[in-house]
């Protein structure tokens, strides 16, 4: 049995099943494992989440004496329509999962750190940009990849992502156009790293993906600079020299000592497509390892979120949403964990806020685009649908925050398409701070 309880109820024996909310606000990679430690018991008491989910009968104590929140004292009321065409009113089973219940809102949760960690974030990406500046340097005069000096890059920024994932994530996001080939690998590692982890990926495993997005494009050394950084169209030659970038680096990692696996695949298949029309070698579907199918997005989501010379960044929502809408480029799960390891979310999508309401992502605001609106519609503890007001969610602010997707289907909403579209289109009361 699921039970859902409160961080600073947790016990050790206790067998955690999930964390409630964002990747980003809990400190351990792995989602499911049993608490062992003191020294783990004391991070779960201190994570800036609202819930922890336990399976009671992988739990070595019994869950009940925890002041668990069992299904029956979560059953909620019916459902109250705000007003013509919201959502219809029927009775609800009693649920594993319950809405957020008022005194976990009423508990402080904030981003603390966060500054702390851009400055830690910085010194990491500038000592990764240097080493990733250094290996090309030496992949041009013909020289092997320092393998042990990228993976001890590698795990720094990883450190850094366990730490506070949107610091460095979103810092390594603002380039420059003259310094993107290396700062682009930085970011690679970040997101693969960040999005292995979420997955629940064996820590040997999330680092060899980490390492993989900071050797993936060296083979961009066979390419000119000036093609590289090419404003306009690109001939047929110079189409073909940039498509020879991933079987020119899988060469030169191939004859570096001690470069993973993972890495020689994501240098090679990074540039694949599901439907097949990818290169080098027009890989479809299943044949498409999941280093692949990952590094494919990572390395699409930071190019266009990142300013080129030929164009200007899109905002990670927008580029999520964008994203969305190429049928036939990537796994379309995967890219939607890869959304949610982010906590950033195509526009429509339907998520829960720290609030305790639910809202439709709407775009993204503020200087970068980091920032997300998100149009809450609907208040989960009385179950009423609300007057649309838009939220803005900053990562560096205390509150609101998105705590995870959610499902119409669990809400029940009737014609949930109509539904969503109807909110969109409301006029907006404007931005709004959440108390
Ligand atoms: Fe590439």
């Amino acid at each position: 049995m699921l039970v859902r309880i409160r961080p600073e109820d947790a016990q050790i024996g206790m067998f955690i099943h999930a964390f409630d909310g964002s990747w980003f606000d809990h400190p351990f990679w792995r989602r499911h494992f049993r608490v062992e430690t003191a020294e783990q018991l004391r991070r779960i008491r201190l994570a800036d989440i609202d819930a922890l989910v336990i399976d009671a009968d992988r739990s070595l104590v019994p869950v009940g004496e925890a002041r668990v929140a069992d299904a029956a004292a979560r059953e909620v009321p019916t459902p109250v329509r705000a007003k013509p065409g919201g959502h219809g009113s029927r009775s609800r089973p009693a649920v594993p999962f319950g809405p957020p219940q008022p005194e976990e809102r009423d508990v402080p949760r904030g981003r603390r750190g966060y500054a702390a960690e851009c400055r830690r974030a910085r010194r990491a990406i500038e000592r990764t940009r240097e080493g990733v500046a250094d290996m090309f340097a030496a992949a041009r005069l013909g020289r092997a990849v320092d393998t042990r000096r990228m993976a001890k890059l590698a795990r720094a920024i990883g450190a850094s992502i366990e730490r506070d994932a949107k610091a460095l994530i979103n810092l390594v996001r603002l380039k420059e156009k003259d310094e993107y080939t290396y700062l682009h690998s930085v970011a690679v590692c970040a997101l693969m790293t960040n999005f292995a982890r979420h997955l629940g990926l064996e820590e040997q495993e999330v680092e060899d993906l980490g390492l993989a997005g900071l050797l993936h494009d060296v083979g961009k050394v066979a390419v000119a600079d000036a093609v590289l950084n090419k404003p306009g169209r690109l001939s047929q030659a110079e189409m073909r020299s940039v498509r020879s970038h991933p079987v020119a680096g899988h060469a030169l990692l191939a004859a570096s000592p001690g470069v993973p696996e993972a890495a020689l695949e994501l240098c090679l298949r990074h540039h694949e497509k599901v439907d097949g029309s990818g290169y080098p070698g027009r890989l479809a579907g299943v044949a498409l390892s999941l280093a692949a199918r990952m590094g494919a997005i990572c390395d699409v989501y930071d190019a266009v979120t990142s300013n080129r010379p030929y164009k200007d960044a899109w905002s990670p929502c927008e580029a999520l949403t964008a994203m969305h809408g190429w049928a036939g480029h990537f796994d379309p799960v995967l890219l939607d964990r890869f959304a949610d390891s982010l906590g950033i979310f195509p526009v429509g999508t339907l998520v829960r806020l720290s609030t305790g309401e639910l809202g439709l992502v709407a775009g993204s605001a503020g200087e970068t685009g980091e920032d997300v609106v998100v149009r809450a519609f609907f208040d989960c503890a009385t179950l009423t649908e609300t007057e649309p007001v838009d939220r803005v969610i900053a990562p560096s602010a205390e509150h609101p925050r998105i705590t995870g997707r959610d499902s119409p289907t669990f809400w029940r909403f009737p014609d949930w398409e109509a539904m969503r579209v109807r909110i969109l289109a409301a006029s907006e009361a404007g931005p709004a701070a959440a108390a």
